[in-house]
């Protein structure tokens, strides 16, 4: 028998905790037997004195095991899991989901919605008419193995405890700690049952992790914690500094994706998804050798297998696929506006969580949890960092329902880019790859 006092004061010392103190803290608080009070102090002491790979790990395996466990073994193959950290505008599981599938990749991908600045996937495929993310168990399963890739929103009863920490951690100011956003990540693949998984882990401005360091050292975590757990976990730190690729919103998204698929999208999101789609071809066991995994994505999206994939993904969860030929089939906003550069110049910055937070209060994304999206509106942007801009072109668009916004939002966007008078070199994308042997930088 424990005693919750302890736990905490061992904690506060900067001692290990045991496995079994662990299981003892996250089963009680998930049956109530734990009050807000002790988990809070406990949260605040690991937010000051961290915790090892070991204690980590016997975290994400509790919180797993607090609810449903996913079993996908119904579907044949390696199945492969691509998590990103959260970041402004991040199209790229719309892009990767339908890329890999068109290559043979079995993808079961359950995702979440967006909460503050950052956007979530079931948002984005929800603005297009008619597609559903409530599929049960066994519909997800058999639409897996039919179609060849499935998106269902989180089920209710997956990492429960993560669902009560989150909510804690986000009153205590405790959300930014590397051992408690690795567990809370990994615990949901590990109980989402893929059989090995791609991590995104992003920063930057728009980013959790302001700094690269940061984030290499929480990539270095998850994928310690995914070798201990058995489940084979390959990490990416990439750049959130400016949102990625052009679109920020949910139907200009959907938009975004199919420009990609069509061999049209913005190099980033391009990169991004050729980068990870080979990887996964590699991971799956579809193919060897990575660059001629790399050869076959980039056929699929050329000979247009990759956007008829889409389509029929959409199609099986009760969308609308022609949307993808014909976007005015998608939601529209009323107004728009057209953000022009000031004076001549290169683009130095582009504050992502500043756009991330005018697409939200356009109606975007939430505030609340229970908040309804609206999916027409959001920005376009057409120009990144480096790109030269002469004064007066347009840099980018507004999309809005609610005229009054209209201006507000112009010139937050329009704060949002800085400008330079010399040339800037190009942000790179990918900057690191974690595997259990090592970090390789790119
Ligand atoms: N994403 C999560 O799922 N959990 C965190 O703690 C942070 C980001
Ligand atoms: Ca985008």
């Amino acid at each position: 028998m424990f005693f919750v006092p302890e736990i905490i004061e061992k904690k506060k010392r900067g001692l290990k905790l045991s496995k079994e103190e662990i299981d003892f803290i996250v089963n009680g608080y998930v049956e109530g037997s734990i009050p807000d009070y002790q988990i809070s102090a406990l949260l605040m002491a690991i937010y000051f004195r961290g915790m090892d790979e070991e204690e980590t790990t016997n975290l994400t395996l509790a919180m797993a095991y607090s609810g449903e466990m996913v079993d996908l073994s119904p579907i044949r193959g390696v199945k492969v899991d691509k998590h990103s950290t959260g970041g402004i505008a991040d199209t790229t599981t719309l892009v990767l989901l339908p890329l890999v599938s068109s290559v043979g990749v079995k993808v079961a991908k359950m995702s979440g919605r967006g909460l503050g600045h950052t956007g979530g996937t079931v948002d984005k495929l929800e603005s297009i008419p008619g597609f559903k993310c409530e599929l049960d168990g066994k519909d997800f399963i058999d639409t897996v193995n039919t179609v060849g890739a499935a998106i269902a929103g989180q089920s209710k009863n997956l990492v429960p405890a993560d669902k009560m920490l989150y909510a804690l951690r986000d009153v205590t100011a405790t959300v930014d700690s590397i051992p408690l956003i690795a567990s809370s990540i990994m615990s949901k693949k590990i109980a989402g049952g893929a059989d090995k998984i791609i991590l995104d882990v992003k920063f930057g401005s728009g980013a959790f992790m302001k700094n690269y360091e940061n984030a290499l050292e929480l990539g270095s975590l998850m994928v310690k914690i995914g070798e201990l757990a058995g489940r084979e976990t390959v990490a990416y730190i990439t750049d959130m500094d400016q949102p990625l690729g052009l679109a920020i919103g949910n139907s200009i998204e959907v938009i975004e994706a199919a420009e990609t698929l069509k061999g049209r999208g913005h190099e980033d999101l391009l990169s991004l998804c050729l980068e990870f789609g080979s990887e996964m071809m590699v991971l799956a066991e579809i193919e060897k050798d990575k660059s001629k995994a790399l050869e076959r994505l980039k056929a699929s999206i050329d000979s247009g297998k990759a956007l008829d994939k889409f389509k029929e993904i959409i199609s099986s969860q009760g969308g609308e696929p022609r949307v993808l030929d014909d976007y005015s089939l998608l939601p529209k906003a009323n107004f728009e506006l057209e953000v022009r550069a000031q004076a001549d110049g290169f683009i130095k910055q582009i504050d992502a969580i500043r756009l991330g937070l005018v697409s939200m209060k356009l109606g975007a994304g939430r505030q609340k949890k229970d908040d309804i999206i609206d999916p027409a509106v959001g920005i376009w942007i057409y120009k990144k960092v480096s790109d030269k801009v002469t004064k007066g072109e347009c840099i980018a668009k507004i999309l809005a329902n609610d005229k009054e916004k209209l201006t507000w939002a112009a010139d937050e966007t329009r704060a949002a880019f800085e400008f330079s008078s010399k040339p800037i070199a190009r942000r790179k994308v990918i900057w690191a790859k974690i595997t259990k042997s090592g970090v390789t930088e790119l």
